[in-house]
């Protein structure tokens, strides 16, 4: 048996306002004194100059906006890599990423294919990664992926959806402020915030767990639960938590998996672009029979929130297409074994997993 040896974000700030202390964080990380800092923003904050107005933009350092509205491409990746390298004199200094887990993990992805030849597709997988990717923030405005600690960065490419998994990939330096997770609407909250929940369930239920997963999926797993069904916190006290639970959960998975819900959502967004957090809640909505407490409990803070999850996303899908999203799901070995066990190619065939898809 050999234990694996996994990299941990090394440098964290936490707190209310900590976004204000950007500057001192990276000055003195600039390099040859002057070589810029990119900043990858959502586009929703575009005309948003509270937060616009804190960037520290000295020399040649930009920021690019950036849509969140698809999940995060491997084309993307490619074609930001080669926008900043044809347009900034030297090697950046670091790549800042604003936003939520699309916007992360195209930051992660995009410091790692500077220093990287070939195209991000070449790199999806496992322990792939060549170069050591050069430094890279990450500022989370929205709470839940675990984007912020992960160990991956996930990408649509021509052939699968698949992270760029390795040691290169967590942030060298993370920033939690709350206070920028302020604008959300209540429905990207709930589904953002319903990944860390379900990421919670999958890693606890499932067969890899062990005492350092399960000792952060519980704790993001009760933080869950007073933020989406006690109710009796305030807003900054709810964002706070928020925050620290999809840092929880994101450590719990990093040692073990996540399962069923990641394994189908993975399919439908690969087939219909189906986003992340919506995509798990739909597909999660129906999996009582894999994970029943998690399910009764998602439905009650499903309730709470008055929140409606579309239906009938693959009532009119051809057999082909059904054949697509199997093909991307049962792709994803380590989730099934995980969420079933060495056995899960009988228990999961092609008709079950079919089965469970014509439901959403
Ligand atoms: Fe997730």
């Amino acid at each position: 048996m050999s234990y694996k040896n996994f990299p941990m974000v090394p440098r964290v700030i936490f707190g209310r306002g900590s976004f204000n202390q950007l500057n001192d964080i990276l000055e003195p990380k600039r390099l040859n004194s002057k070589a810029p800092f990119i900043y990858l923003v959502d586009d929703v904050f575009k005309s948003n100059t509270w937060l616009t107005s804190r960037i520290p933009l000295a020399y040649d350092d930009r920021i690019i906006f950036i849509s969140a509205a698809e999940e995060p491409k491997t084309s993307q990746v490619d074609e930001l890599v080669e926008d900043i390298i044809l347009t900034t004199k030297e090697r950046p200094s670091g790549i800042i990423g604003i936003g939520g887990g699309t916007l992360l993990d195209l930051a992660k992805a995009v410091s790692i294919m500077l220093t990287n030849e070939g195209e991000a597709k070449d790199y999806q997988g496992w322990d792939l990664v060549k170069n050591e990717a050069i430094y890279h923030v990450g500022i989370p405005t929205i709470s839940g992926t675990g984007a912020e600690v992960s160990r991956t960065t996930v990408l649509t490419g021509p052939e699968k959806k698949l992270g760029i998994n390795s040691d290169f990939t967590p942030f060298d330096q993370v920033v939690l402020d709350s206070e920028l997770t302020q604008g959300i609407t209540k429905e990207q909250w709930f589904y953002t915030g319903m990944d860390c929940y379900i990421h919670c369930i999958e890693s606890l239920e499932g067969s890899y767990l062990n005492a350092f997963s399960q000792s952060y999926g519980e704790k993001a797993y009760d933080l869950c639960k007073e933020i989406f069904l006690d109710n009796n916190l305030t807003e900054e006290e709810s964002q706070e938590k928020l925050m620290m639970a999809s840092w929880h959960g994101g450590m719990s998975i990093a040692y073990s998996q996540v399962g069923v819900a990641h394994a189908m959502s993975y399919g439908l967004a690969y087939l219909l672009g189906t986003k992340h957090g919506i995509g798990n809640c739909i597909v999660f909505d129906h999996l009582e029979e894999f994970y029943p407490e998690g399910v009764k409990l998602f439905k009650e803070m499903k309730a709470k929130h008055n929140i409606e999850l579309p239906q009938g996303i693959c009532a009119n899908l051809t057999d082909e297409e059904f054949d697509v999203m199997i093909n991307v799901s049962l792709g994803m070995a380590p989730l099934w074994e995980n969420a079933l066990g060495k056995n899960w190619k009988n228990i999961m065939t092609p008709e079950k997993l079919k089965s469970l898809y014509q439901k959403m």
